[in-house]
């Protein structure tokens, strides 16, 4: 199937709700500037009738489309044609019930789950939204592309890019990206132009270098993008067996994995695939905290799509008078002005969502228990954990639910944070190296 009936591009603000073929390549809405979403045309694609009948593709994993973790779910993101869909390999990534960090964070054993999305190509979620909106970006013809990135963007992008050789530039904030990330994109080959500022700082220069040099933009701004990372939550419901979590827990940065998910569950339900739809439980850094303290404090809220724009403009005058920049060790979510955030109030409308914030403390421990016994992850993915435990102490989440928290990076993304936990001793999980002479006698009495 797919032709360009399937799938149209629609503007989230209702009194606007302009609509435009996705053979276009727009960011925001040209008319009013707000977010835009991919709509189906449900009636003119052949929909599972049941979600176990993705399992069917397993059996021919030798098409690379079947094998990948996105497009083995193409029914339900069909925007585009077979021949422009670009996959890596992306989405091979496993669900770990894991009864140790369940101990953590006091939930029973076998309640916890932690979907790995560092198992990526690009050792990040990102993978999922990129090989969706590379597709894209291949099917109107792109030739460059660029992102602002705290890192995991950019080093999926400039991979992605050189697989599908569009030319590639990242604007990245001067002294605040992993560098693990910045390893990757230079080496992948991406133009890479770090900014004196933060990662909002970026984002609005590349979007002003987009417009008048006419890039492909691939910030989780590009609709396209979320369409691929909606598959993190069917691969989450693949592998519970086609059950669906009482709970899925996710670190919010730019929110706009929080979007997808939310968007995900909103089409599952409308196609009768799903007869409820889990909560959802997003977790900020205390440094840059912008949803928790919008939701919770200022009570902004989705309100059937008539967002309070004057709270968020209030909120955002008040950061740059404060000359407000945003600070925590989870680089990954250093954000103060997230572009998805009206999606994300609409996920947590559809999810009866809840909104935490968590120390950089509390990140660091985190990810040190998971690095124990799990798989290991980045700060910002910790977040997930460490906020976890918060609804756990609040009782907002019960100990007996199912639980699926979003490890979103590898933990050799960010070698420094890790190292520094380690050797300075900064925590209660902290491993630090054991200093010995070159003599074995010595080595052998301070080993046992
Ligand atoms: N976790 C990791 C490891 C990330 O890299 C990001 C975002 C997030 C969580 C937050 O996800 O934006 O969907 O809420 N990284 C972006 C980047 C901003 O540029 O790499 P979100």
């Amino acid at each position: 199937m797919s032709s360009n009936d399937t799938a149209y591009q629609k503007c989230i603000n209702p009194e606007c709700a302009a609509e435009f073929g996705c053979d276009q390549a727009m960011f925001k809405c040209p008319k009013c500037g707000e977010l835009l979403d991919i709509v189906y045309n449900w009636d003119k694609i052949q929909t599972p009738k049941k979600l176990s009948d993705f399992a069917r593709r397993w059996a021919s994993r030798e098409n690379p489309l079947d094998f990948s973790g996105v497009w083995r779910f193409r029914d339900l993101l069909d925007f585009c044609p077979d021949q422009y869909k670009v996959t890596i390999g992306e989405g091979q990534t496993i669900l770990q019930q894991n009864d140790n960090v369940a101990t953590y964070v006091n939930m029973k054993p076998g309640c916890l789950y932690l979907q790995y999305e560092g198992l990526n190509p690009s050792g990040s979620f990102k993978d999922n939204g990129m090989s969706a909106a590379f597709s894209h970006a291949k099917m109107v013809g792109a030739k460059s592309c660029a992102c602002a990135s705290t890192g995991n963007t950019s080093a999926s992008m400039a991979l992605y890019a050189h697989s599908c050789g569009l030319k590639s530039t990242v604007f990245i904030g001067s002294g605040r990206i992993a560098f693990g990330k910045l390893s990757q994109a230079m080496d992948y080959g991406s133009q890479t132009v770090q900014i004196q500022g933060d990662f909002d700082d970026c984002m609005h220069q590349v979007l002003g270098v987009c417009e008048r040099l006419g890039l492909y933009l691939l910030n989780s701004l590009n609709p396209f993008r979320l369409e691929g990372q909606k598959t993190i939550m069917f691969r989450i419901i693949e592998q519970l067996g086609w059950e669906l979590p009482d709970w899925i827990v996710v670190p919010g940065g730019n929110l706009g994995n929080s979007s997808a998910f939310g968007k995900a569950f909103m089409e599952l339900k409308e196609l009768g695939l799903i007869e409820r739809v889990p909560r959802m439980a997003i977790i900020n850094a205390t440094g840059a905290d912008t949803l928790t303290d919008l939701v919770n404090n200022k009570k902004l809220k989705w309100n059937n799509a008539n967002v309070d724009q004057k709270i968020i403009d209030d909120y955002y005058a008040d950061l740059t008078v404060r000359k407000f920049s945003p600070h925590t060790c989870a680089s990954a979510i250093e954000i103060s002005r997230p572009v998805n955030l009206k999606k994300c109030l609409r996920t947590i409308d559809i999810c009866d969502g809840v909104v935490r914030a968590v120390t950089d403390e509390e990140i660091c421990d985190a990810k040190a228990v998971i690095g124990k016994f799990g798989l290991g992850c980045e700060p910002a993915s910790a977040a997930s954990i460490a906020g976890l435990k918060h609804l756990r102490e609040e009782g907002v989440i019960e100990s007996d639910c199912r639980v699926a928290c979003v490890l979103t990076g590898h933990m050799l993304k960010d070698p420094n944070v890790t190292v520094n936990y380690h050797k300075d001793e900064q925590g209660p999980f902290s491993n630090p190296p054991i200093e010995a002479p070159n003599d074995l006698e010595e080595i052998i009495k301070l080993i046992q």
